[in-house]
């Protein structure tokens, strides 16, 4: 079988985007990959986090991966601290990736202007702990939103370095991304993507959102004057992102979507777009709800996770380890 890896920092509250650009596809490939999920905690403490606030988020995470359909059954859910191998792989590609490369970075680049007071050295190295992330499983998939592309091509070119010094090591993952929902957009600001680190509270939509609060963003979500609904991304940014997260949540084409919204107003728009996602995301929030009230199956789940992660995680540590020349203990 192929293999998946994927993760998520467990920052915040999940986003509507992180799920329609990211968790949403993972539960349809369980029965076609072995899958790898992740929560990506020490990507995370690249930026300062609250302690209790990350140990949080990082538990609800792991019952909304669960909820959103990943069965812990069939697939490994893990938390990235728990597995060493990650840092330590991620120290030995430090030394294979370069100055000049990770100062390309756009996340890097963004984030450093967004937190001028903490650029820090992890904060720029973050894209060789990634690539860390993926080559210790060999994975072939890498199911990620539009933002995350960078990430996966700079993790191939070091893996490219790496096989191209000590002979084939590590496998070459491609980036698997959605056609429709890959770039979720600010519902206030459409030409920026959705994201938890906006200021603006009505800007992003939350996985575990209460109904009225959706409701109430979609409602306010910026549009423009044209009281036309139809797709066109450069000129109608944010009709445009309401209608992917409409077709992403009801399976309908763009075209259905015109066709249905003919003659009516935003007003109306809104109003299905909205429900749509209340709709999408109402088991999911009873689920993980359900879930976080027994925190010892929580437990279980990312103890089991960890273990099977780190056997694998390990085959590929000890390769490299011999390969760069460290004397075996
Ligand atoms: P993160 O935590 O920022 O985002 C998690 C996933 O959600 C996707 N995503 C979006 N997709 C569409 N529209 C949006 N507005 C949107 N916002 C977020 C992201 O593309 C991503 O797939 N570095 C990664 C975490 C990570 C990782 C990995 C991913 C660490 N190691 C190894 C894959 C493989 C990150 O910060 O994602």
């Amino acid at each position: 079988k192929k293999r998946i890896l994927s993760g998520i920092q467990p920052s915040g509250d999940l986003t509507l985007g992180s799920y329609l650009g990211a968790i949403k596809n993972w539960a349809a490939l369980a029965d076609e990959y072995d899958c790898y999920y992740m929560l990506a905690d020490m990507h995370t403490i690249t930026v300062r986090q609250v302690p209790a606030e990350l140990r949080r988020h990082t538990l609800t995470q792991v019952a909304a991966y669960i909820a959103s359909g990943l069965d812990p059954e069939k697939n490994v859910l893990f938390v990235q601290s728990h597995v060493p191998a990650h840092a330590q792989l991620g120290w030995v590609l430090d030394c294979y990736t370069m100055f000049g490369e990770l100062s390309r970075m756009t996340q890097f680049k963004d984030k450093s202007a967004k937190n001028a007071d903490n650029i820090n050295a992890g904060l720029f190295t973050y894209p060789a702990l990634m690539a860390a992330d993926i080559l210790l499983y060999q994975a072939d998939l890498v199911p990620v939103g539009g933002d995350q592309k960078q990430h996966v091509e700079i993790c191939r070119d070091i893996a490219t370095r790496f096989n191209g010094i000590y002979g084939d090591t590590f496998k070459l993952p491609d980036p698997y991304i959605p056609q429709v929902g890959a770039r979720v957009m600010s519902l206030t600001s459409p030409e920026k993507k959705m994201s938890k680190s906006d200021k603006d509270p009505n800007g992003c939509v939350y996985m575990l959102e209460k109904p009225e609060d959706i409701l109430r963003k979609f409602k306010k979500a910026v549009t423009d004057s044209e009281a036309c609904v139809r797709f066109d991304p450069a000129d109608k940014p944010g009709v445009s992102n309401l209608m992917q997260i409409y077709a992403v949540a009801t399976g309908k084409s763009f075209e259905t979507i015109e066709q249905e919204f003919a003659g009516h107003g935003y007003g109306d728009f809104k109003q299905a777009v909205g429900e749509s996602v209340v709709e999408l995301l109402r088991p999911i929030r009873e689920e993980t709800e359900r879930l976080l009230a027994d925190k010892s199956y929580l437990e279980s789940v990312y103890r089991a996770g960890a273990e099977k992660a780190a056997y694998v995680a390990n085959r590929t540590l000890n390769k490299v380890y011999k390969k760069v020349g460290f004397l075996p203990r």
